[in-house]
Order: C-alpha cells, then sequence, then structure tokens
C-alpha cells in the first residue's frame, strides 16, 4: 500500500462467547516471498500452492515480473512462475514498489545486486523509516553500487550490481534472516563460495529453499546458538514446486485470542513448526497455556502440525534474549497475552523490535497502557504487569502502519472489560487479508 492511498480503517474488538472451531491461517509469508524470487531464478515453470495473497507478497510478485520472469495466479494460492535463471534478470523499466514490505524489499536487493542492473527501490511511509545500509553493506562487499538513498541509507534507493559478483564471508551484526538471505541470494551469482555467519541462528527458509531448488548450501555450528551457511555460486537452479505450509506468525494471533478467552477451544491446522519459528508456542507453554501439538508431518520440506488450544489461567514468565530470533514477529502478541496472565512478564533483549513496521517496542508500550495495563520499558527489555485476566480495555491503540500491532490490540480486545479500538486496521491484508473473517467464524466480535 503506497503512503498516497492508504485511507485508515479503525476497527475495534469486544469481549463476547468463548472462541471455538477449526481454521487454517493463510500461507507462511516467508516462504511465499522466497517461493516467488526463487521462482524467478530458476530457469522455467515453478508452481507455488498456498501463496500468501497479502499485499506484501503481491508487490514482491509485482517486482518478480518487472525483474523478467512470467508469473500467473491459476487459482486461488495456485500460481506459476516462469523464471529466467541466474543471471537472466532484465532491467526493471520502474520503480520497484514494496509498499509496507521489509523482507520482499530486502530479499529483492539481495536478487538484484547480483545481477548487472540497476533498480530503485521504494514502499510506504513505514518502509522509508527502516535501515537499509544492513542490507547493502555486505552487498557493496560483493561489488554493489549505490547510486541513490535518502538520508541514513533508506528508502527510496536505486543500486546498481556488478558484471561479476565477489563472494564474500559475512558475520551479520545482528540476527537476521533478511541480511543472510540478502547475500545468499546475491552470492547465487557469484564465482565460488558465498558465506554467512550468524551468531543466533536466524529462520532457515532461504537455505532450505535454495537447496530444494538444487543450490548446494553446507551449514555448519558456530558456537552454541550459532551457524556457519555457505553456498556454491553459480548453480542452475531447477524449477521447484512449493506448498506453503500455514504462517506461525499469523497462527499467534487466534492462538493467543484462544489463550486469553476463557474457555476457548480452537484448532489451527498445519501451522509451521520449524524450531527457528517456535519461540511463541514454547514461551505460550512455559506461561500454562494448554496447546497440543497434533500430528506432525513433512509439507514440502516444512514440518507442519496440528495446533490444539484451550484458553485457562496464564503466569508471567521471564523470556530469555536467546528465545528472539525465533519469535521475533510475536512479541506484540505475546505482550497481550501477559497483559492478561498473573504476576510480570519479562521480554529481554528487543532491541529488534526498535527497526520492524513500527518502533514494535514503544508501539507495544503504549497501546498496552491504552488498555489500562503497566508496561515498562528498561534498556532493550520490556515489562508487563500482568492483570490477572482483568484487562479494563476501552482505549485506542495507535498502529503506526503494522499489521501486528493492529491484530495484537484487536485480540487484547475480546478478552478485555471495555471494547478495544485500533486507530487503522488496513495494514492487516499486508500479512492476514482473512485476519477479520477468520477471527469472526470462531466467535470473535471484531469490527
Ligand atoms: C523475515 C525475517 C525477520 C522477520 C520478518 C520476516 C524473513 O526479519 O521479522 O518478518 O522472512 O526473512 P529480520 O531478519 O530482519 O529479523
Amino acid at each position: 500500500m503506497s503512503a498516497s492511498s492508504h485511507s485508515p480503517q479503525p476497527l475495534a474488538s469486544r469481549r463476547g462467547k468463548p472462541l471455538a472451531g477449526r481454521v487454517r491461517v493463510p500461507g507462511d509469508k516467508s516462504i511465499s516471498h522466497r517461493s516467488l524470487l526463487l521462482g524467478l531464478l530458476a530457469v522455467g515453470q515453478t508452481k507455488v500452492e498456498g501463496l500468501l495473497e497479502g499485499e506484501d507478497v503481491l508487490r514482491t510478485a509485482d517486482a518478480v515480473k518487472a525483474l523478467g520472469a512470467r508469473v500467473e495466479r491459476l487459482a486461488p494460492g495456485s500460481w506459476r512462475i516462469d523464471g529466467v535463471g541466474v543471471g537472466g534478470l532484465s532491467q526493471p523499466a520502474a520503480v520497484l514498489d514494496f509498499g509496507n514490505a521489509g523482507t520482499g524489499s530486502r530479499l529483492t536487493m539481495g536478487v538484484v545486486g547480483g545481477h548487472p542492473i540497476a533498480a530503485t527501490f521504494d514502499g510506504d511511509a513505514s518502509l522509508r523509516k527502516r535501515p537499509m545500509r544492513r542490507i547493502i553493506d555486505p552487498l557493496v562487499k560483493m561489488g554493489v553500487t549505490v547510486v541513490a538513498e535518502a538520508e541514513g541509507g533508506r528508502c527510496p534507493l536505486t543500486i546498481r550490481g556488478p558484471r561479476e559478483t565477489i563472494p564474500i564471508v559475512y558475520e551479520t551484526p545482528v540476527a537476521s534472516a533478511q541480511i543472510k538471505s540478502a547475500i545468499l541470494l546475491a552470492g547465487l551469482n557469484a564465482p565460488g563460495e558465498t558465506t554467512v555467519i550468524e551468531h543466533e541462528a536466524s529462520r532457515d527458509h532461504t537455505e532450505r529453499m535454495l537447496r530444494h531448488f538444487g543450490a548446494t548450501v553446507r551449514v555448519e555450528k558456530v558456537g552454541a546458538d550459532g551457524r556457519k551457511i555457505t553456498l556454491e555460486g553459480q548453480p542452475e537452479l531447477n524449477p521447484g514446486n512449493v506448498v506453503v505450509p500455514a504462517d506461525p506468525s499469523s497462527a499467534a494471533f487466534p492462538l493467543v485470542a484462544a489463550a486469553i478467552v476463557p474457555g476457548s477451544d480452537v484448532i489451527l491446522e498445519s501451522v509451521m513448526t520449524n524450531p527457528l519459528r517456535t519461540g511463541l508456542i514454547e514461551t505460550l507453554r512455559e506461561m500454562g497455556v494448554g496447546i497440543e501439538i497434533l500430528d506432525r508431518r513433512d509439507n514440502g520440506g516444512e514440518e507442519v502440525a496440528d495446533l490444539r488450544v484451550r484458553g485457562r489461567g496464564l503466569s508471567g514468565v521471564d523470556v530469555p534474549a536467546a528465545r528472539a530470533p525465533s519469535m521475533i514477529d510475536e512479541y506484540p502478541i505475546l505482550a497481550v497475552a501477559a497483559a492478561f496472565a498473573e504476576g510480570d512478564t519479562r521480554m529481554r533483549g528487543l532491541h529488534e523490535l526498535r527497526v520492524k513496521e513500527s518502533d514494535r517496542l514503544a508501539a507495544v508500550a503504549d497501546g498496552l497502557r491504552a488498555a489500562g495495563v503497566e508496561a515498562v520499558i528498561e534498556g532493550d527489555d520490556l515489562i508487563v504487569h500482568g492483570a490477572a485476566g482483568a484487562v479494563p480495555g476501552g482505549g485506542t491503540a495507535a498502529t503506526h502502519l503494522d499489521h501486528r500491532i493492529a491484530m495484537a490490540f484487536l485480540v487484547l480486545g475480546l478478552a478485555s472489560r471495555t471494547p478495544m479500538r485500533i486507530d487503522d486496521g488496513a495494514m492487516i491484508a499486508t500479512s492476514f487479508p482473512s485476519f477479520v473473517p477468520l477471527m469472526t467464524a470462531l466467535g470473535a466480535d471484531i469490527g
């Protein structure tokens, strides 16, 4: 959504009956972006089933077309990409407008950076605030030229890839799958090996999908939690079929809703349970939420399971910083669960939340205060004083163009004493367009 075309959509949610039913949330956003980009980089036809048709992913589909692939929607969630292969990209004729999408823009910077073409990246007011140097710095080491950038290394940003990409060894300064992925994607066109070292493992969907498309990727352990990932450059990528599992970061909203609305019993179908994405489930279980993991199975290279969650009392916990990469997008909704818990919850090491779609640390603390919940930021930690089920509500959360802030505070209103409002629900369409109807189907009162 461009800043110019955006009209705010206020929404409210109210307490009602227990939530019940079986639902499947849409496809994983991370895997959806990657399936389109690898489809572009393979020679021939890639088929994707269960693609998330949210605004963010549709922007990546547009970019993939602008870079030379044919992209067709065959049926809902079912897409075909006719790729041009590594080295075969065309220079886009117009600016690549990524709307709100940090992942789409940053991964595509890596793809463009591995080709001797120039492209301009832009997006909405939220994307224009997000730091891009973390992506551009390693790409410059690989031979990329920054032709133009807004102050502080931000969008609108124009880069040009080199004639010959330089293979590098790069230690990421923060655990970030976006930085890792941009480097690996640029490294596809480098002669020789490109290596990324991360001291805390971030989501590994790029590595898994590169292998699925025929690239050689080696992964070694580094220290207790880190990894060293090495890609052999200039592979011939074969088109691979991709089945996108349900997004655990979207499932997080009905999951916590069922945990805080007493008497609820909800089953979330086919949720991806990749261990680098399941920090929220681990934390909610520590808080006392009853989550059963049913029928674990493989779904096109990623493990999925059905999750059954039943509402009962929650207790505050201390969430270690080391868990952050495995639940980085789930802190807004975890903070809502913490608001209903008995006792304090301390979430440690949340510095990366300041550079998401909004400054999520501030947006979460402000929204909780608007709901009558005490929340304190101490350094990079967020401390929520749980109201033991008795959350007042009654306020309006400011969402700052951030889909996850919007959904988190609508969930809060499903169990607070008085209704909760948000100033704008329009951004929910970036990652979870069916959020309101799906929650309504479970019995939630949102509108
Ligand atoms: C993503 C990585 C994470 C996450 C984002 C999706 C990805 O960002 O917050 O929503 O698909 O690679 P960082 O890698 O910057 O932490």
